[in-house]
């Protein structure tokens, strides 16, 4: 097994002991929130942003057990936001991870609740002192998170990516979505290993300007599979963002274009990785991976 595949597999593994503890079952009348929230979060997806917290808080000798709880949280916030985008009223689609979407499998009002709940269990993780001793840190890592899920963040560029159906978007409008739909949560998965480890700016910089092109691939990439993968490798349909007449990277450049564009901003992201040792060599081969990966 590739030395990445097994630093995913692993930071996976752990971050589902963390997220089972923390989504415990409840009994009572509010147990269904509770089966719903555990059915969208736990036995599935990559767990990319998880592997991109534990990786960056390794470079600043961040305990393990404090980037995991900050690994769990972004995922929270990912996986709400999945619950919402394939809401009827979002992106309409029945399924997620090889399954049946959260508002399929219980209902449509659940989905909402689920995703609410998930999205402030976050916080909840993130303020608990079990994450890191330091006030000040729990609340940095509270801000950032807030800031990238949020309307300057990616319901900002969910937004965007609504009207991306109706208006016309050139390279920057599309560039601009992107980064906040899917960049920001990238990006924060990265700086979160920098606020624990309380970093200086230069590294913070540097891992900032490695998140930004990630982040940006990543999506490119997501837009490649809607054309090019298959339902089997991805656990979702395919062929949507064509057929909502969405206007992505793939849609302006064309495939091989984007796939040229994802190489070189693949590339891009490690250069700036140029003044960390080999501690960095897990976050230079996910460049790599995010551009191969076919699910
Ligand atoms: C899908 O994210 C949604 C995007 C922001 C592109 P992932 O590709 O990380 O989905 P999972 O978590 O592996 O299912
Ligand atoms: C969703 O983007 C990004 C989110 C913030 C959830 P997409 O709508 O392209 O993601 P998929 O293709 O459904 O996973
Ligand atoms: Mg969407
Ligand atoms: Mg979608
Ligand atoms: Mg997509």
């Amino acid at each position: 097994m590739l030395a990445l595949e097994k630093a995913l597999r692993d930071t996976a593994r752990e971050v589902e002991g963390v997220l089972d503890k923390i989504l415990a079952e409840e009994s009572g009348h509010e147990a269904r929130l509770f089966e719903s929230m555990r059915y969208a979060t736990l036995g599935g997806g990559k767990r990319f942003r998880p592997f991109l917290v534990a990786q960056s808080a390794a470079l600043f000798s961040v305990s393990r057990s404090a980037a995991l709880r900050a690994a769990a949280a972004v995922e929270l916030v990912h996986c709400y936001s999945l619950v919402h985008d394939d809401l009827p009223a979002m992106d309409d689609d029945d399924l997620r991870r090889g399954q049946p979407t959260v508002h399929k499998e219980f209902d449509e009002a659940t989905a909402i609740l689920a995703g609410d709940a998930l999205l402030t269990m976050a916080f909840e993780v993130l303020a608990d002192r079990r994450t890191h001793e330091n006030g000040d840190v729990r609340a940095e890592l509270v801000g950032a998170l807030a800031k990238a899920s949020g309307a300057h963040g990616m319901v900002g560029g969910q937004m965007l990516d609504l009207a991306a159906e109706t208006i016309e978007l050139d390279m920057g409008g599309i560039t601009r979505l992107q980064r906040l739909k899917t960049g920001a949560l990238i990006a924060f998965s990265c700086e979160a290993g920098a606020i624990l480890g309380r970093a200086s700016a230069e590294p913070r910089e540097a891992l900032r300007g490695y998140a930004h092109d990630l982040g940006l691939t990543f999506q490119i990439a997501d837009d490649l599979l809607d054309v090019e993968g298959t339902m089997e490798e991805t656990g979702k349909a395919v062929g949507k963002d064509a057929a909502a007449g969405k206007a992505t990277f793939v849609s302006i450049l064309g495939v091989e274009r984007a796939r040229e564009q994802a190489k070189l901003l693949a590339k891009q992201a490690v250069q700036h990785l140029a003044n960390f040792d080999q501690s960095a060599d897990p976050l230079r081969a996910a460049a790599s991976f995010v551009v191969e990966r076919r699910s």
